[in-house]
């Protein structure tokens, strides 16, 4: 066997590695995002691992605590930005209350890049509907990030936020940032608002139909809880945009994250090896089951 054949195998053989073995991660920063929700940043320990870990948008990354256990968590950050990793905390259960309680410094595992992600070259010269709802946006950030970053290979992008109550809504430090690069809007809604804002009030799909964006090559991205995005196509359906142009990143109960346990199946699929994102049109029909 030539000598490059071998590192080739070599390498394929540790990438595997890398989706089986959790690697050991310190955690460079943590942040308040909103409320009871916290970005946490970590960089993984091996020079080596760190440099081959290429994702994605829509990708994520199974986060492992030592003695608590192991859950999948989507990746906020941006690969072409640097090799600190980047996700979004919800204080909803014991992992995340452990994970709460971390410091910088201390050390998790990684397992990943884990499942597809989002077809970034597909979207090349469309106008992009970016459509996040709470810690659903989380995921949904990197493609914010790679389309400003690569401003003349994508149309318009606009961008609609919405949560529950304000202080729910996550990455607000950035809008401004976002919204000054040429051809991008954000509208913001929340459920229940205070008595003095500027922004909506009511669900997203209220927003969408008031925005009614244009059909005209414009593909969608839908981040969120399960309930808002089966509204959400309902209502992209209702103005006219066929399933092919809206895609969806779904959560389910993952546990292996690489196809192997058969937990996170929705009809034939594995959310986890041919999900987390999906094409509308490839699981329109399993979404009643989803929800
Ligand atoms: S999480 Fe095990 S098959 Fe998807």
């Amino acid at each position: 066997m030539s000598e490059t054949s071998t590192k080739t195998n070599i390498r394929v053989q540790s990438e595997t590695t890398d989706l089986i073995i959790p690697s050991l991660a310190s955690i460079t920063g943590i942040h308040d995002l909103a409320k009871n929700i916290k970005l946490i940043q970590v960089q993984l320990d091996d020079l080596a691992k760190r440099e081959r870990f290429i994702y994605s948008p829509g990708q994520f990354v199974e986060v492992s605590i030592f003695g608590v256990g192991e859950s999948p968590f989507g990746l906020a950050s941006c690969s072409a930005r640097g090799d600190t990793l980047e996700f979004a905390v919800n204080r909803v259960g014991t992992l995340t209350d452990a994970l709460f309680r971390l410091d910088v410094g201390d050390q998790v595992g990684i397992r990943g890049p884990l499942g597809n992600g989002f077809p970034m070259d597909m979207f090349k010269g469309k106008d992009i509907l970016v459509l996040g709802g709470g810690i659903g946006g989380a995921p949904l950030r990197p493609i914010i990030q790679t389309v400003i970053d690569n401003r003349v290979d994508y149309g318009k992008m606009t961008i609609l936020w919405a949560a529950r109550s304000p202080d729910l809504l996550v990455f607000t430090e950035e809008y401004d940032q976002w919204c000054s690069q040429p051809d991008v809007s954000m509208h913001i809604t929340v459920d229940q608002a205070p008595e003095v804002w500027d922004h909506e009030q009511g669900l997203i799909t209220t927003l969408i139909e008031k925005i009614n964006p244009s059909l005209e090559n414009t593909i969608t991205v839908t981040c969120g809880p399960p309930i808002m995005i089966k509204f959400t196509m309902m209502t992209l359906e209702k103005l006219g945009f066929r399933p092919e142009q809206n895609w969806v990143t779904l959560e389910a109960k993952m546990k292996c994250g690489i196809g192997k346990c058969g937990r996170c199946n929705l009809g034939g699929k594995y959310i986890c090896t041919d999900g987390p994102v999906f094409c509308f049109s490839e699981v329109r029909n399993l979404l009643e089951s989803y929800v």
